[in-house]
């Protein structure tokens, strides 16, 4: 999976976290390690963390403004390699025949993503329409997990967990006027929906069907998540990009992109209470061990201490889970099945069907670039605007009609 993944654009961090005239700022990805950094034309660079002349850390490099000087022997990079300066070399055109060790880098949608595969299979860059709202439409957050990367994902193909594991935050959420919490809230009405999936050119589409008889009526509610190749799952409502990327094989980051087409999402009080219900503050990521800073500390939860389960309130009924919010929730379900999960021992069933194209995804992914060709989605141009989650009422057999209608912006007025 390195070897594919390194085929595909990859997002690590936050742009506005990346701040010219900042200090050369670790970067872990993919079992190695890199530098970002910004420079004085407020350019993002990405330099593996070893000098290309003999691997003292670029860390330690002292930030001039247009580059990065190495202190062993005082080499110089600029964010695109271009070498400045090579004190210790007599030669003057020394320079001008090596290249620094950065990769390509590209800013988008608030993000910053990197490409590390060989450079001349270098794909198109995937341009999602949330790439083009404003930075106060779009709220970012990032957390890391101490789980291999396809643990996380699967929680996020898998509809059939969201009524139980968060079934206290489900019946909260029709108590709250927030657009996300009532577009979940009707989940908890079905906890065994039908699940079906379609392979697609960028991944696949997941559907929960849930037929539901309330008192507005029989129907049923179609969800569909579309999970984009190599890592990232639109939302069934439309409006979150969730991007999971290795640090290493048993580290992730995962990245919340949430946006807004209307509304500012990230000017307050709307990012606060936002952060809030869907508990990606500061103070829980901190709390809970999520941080760069605080992941494997040993006074914060963790499978060792039992992530701090509330026992107590399970007995007295207050809490289900035990688990103070959503996202202690699914982290505590994802690493505690130990860091890299032995899937020899495992039982799906009707419920998984996610789970299970998943890894026939992946898995299609690694053979292809071992065989020599690209991976899904690289393979042929995908029409990013295209690719989308969906909700909604079946009006006919297939959800798949579902998609077919999605939201246009140049019809959806008509209609
Ligand atoms: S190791 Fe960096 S300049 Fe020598
Ligand atoms: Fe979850």
């Amino acid at each position: 999976m390195g070897k594919a993944m390194r085929r595909y654009w990859l997002p690590f961090m936050n742009s506005a976290d990346l701040v010219e005239g900042d200090d050369p700022h670790g970067v872990e990805l993919m079992g190695e390690r890199f530098v970002a950094w910004r420079d004085n034309r407020g350019c993002a660079g990405l330099f593996h963390q070893s000098c290309l002349h003999r691997g003292a850390s670029m860390r330690l490099a002292r930030a001039e403004g247009d580059g990065l000087r190495c202190i062993y022997h005082g080499w110089k990079f600029s964010v695109d390699g271009t070498v400045i300066d090579t004190p210790n070399v007599a030669d003057p055109n020394f320079k001008s025949r090596i290249k620094g060790r950065t990769f390509p880098v590209r800013e988008a949608g608030g993000l910053l993503w990197a490409y590390l595969g060989p450079r001349e299979s270098e794909p198109a860059f995937p341009h999602w329409p949330w790439m083009d709202l404003s930075d106060a439409q779009r709220l970012i957050t990032r957390h890391v997990e101490e789980c291999s990367f396809v643990q996380v994902i699967e929680g996020l193909v898998d509809s059939s967990h969201l009524g139980v594991l968060h079934m206290n935050g489900l019946q909260q959420s029709g108590e709250v006027d927030l657009g996300f919490a009532q577009k979940v809230n009707s989940m908890q009405r079905n906890l065994a929906p039908r699940l079906e999936v379609q392979d697609t050119d960028f991944g696949f589409y997941y559907a929960a069907l849930r037929d539901i008889d309330d008192e507005h009526g029989p129907r049923t509610e179609a969800r569909i998540a579309a999970f984009v190749a190599p890592c990232c799952v639109l939302n069934p409502n439309g409006d979150i990009a969730t991007f999971v990327v290795p640090l290493d094989d048993v580290r992730t980051s995962f990245i919340h992109v949430f946006w807004s087409d209307t509304q500012e999402l990230n000017r307050e009080p709307l990012r606060s209470r936002h952060l809030e219900f869907i508990g990606l503050t500061p103070e829980v990521l901190d709390g809970f061990g999520l941080t760069d800073d605080t992941l494997g500390r040993t006074d914060r939860p963790n499978p060792r201490n039992n992530f701090h389960q509330d026992r107590e309130a399970m007995r007295l009924g207050t809490s289900w889970s035990g688990l103070p919010g959503l996202i202690e929730e699914d982290v505590a379900a994802s690493v505690s099945a130990g860091a890299v999960r032995d899937r020899r021992h495992e039982m799906l069933s009707a419920a998984d069907i996610g789970i299970s194209r998943l890894y026939r995804t992946l898995l299609g992914c690694a053979d292809a670039v071992e065989r020599g060709e690209p991976p899904l989605g690289i393979a042929r141009g995908v029409n990013w605007s295209q690719v989308q989650g969906r909700h909604g009422l079946m009006t006919s057999e297939d959800w798949r009609d579902l998609i077919a209608r999605r939201k246009d912006p140049e019809t959806e007025g008509a209609s």
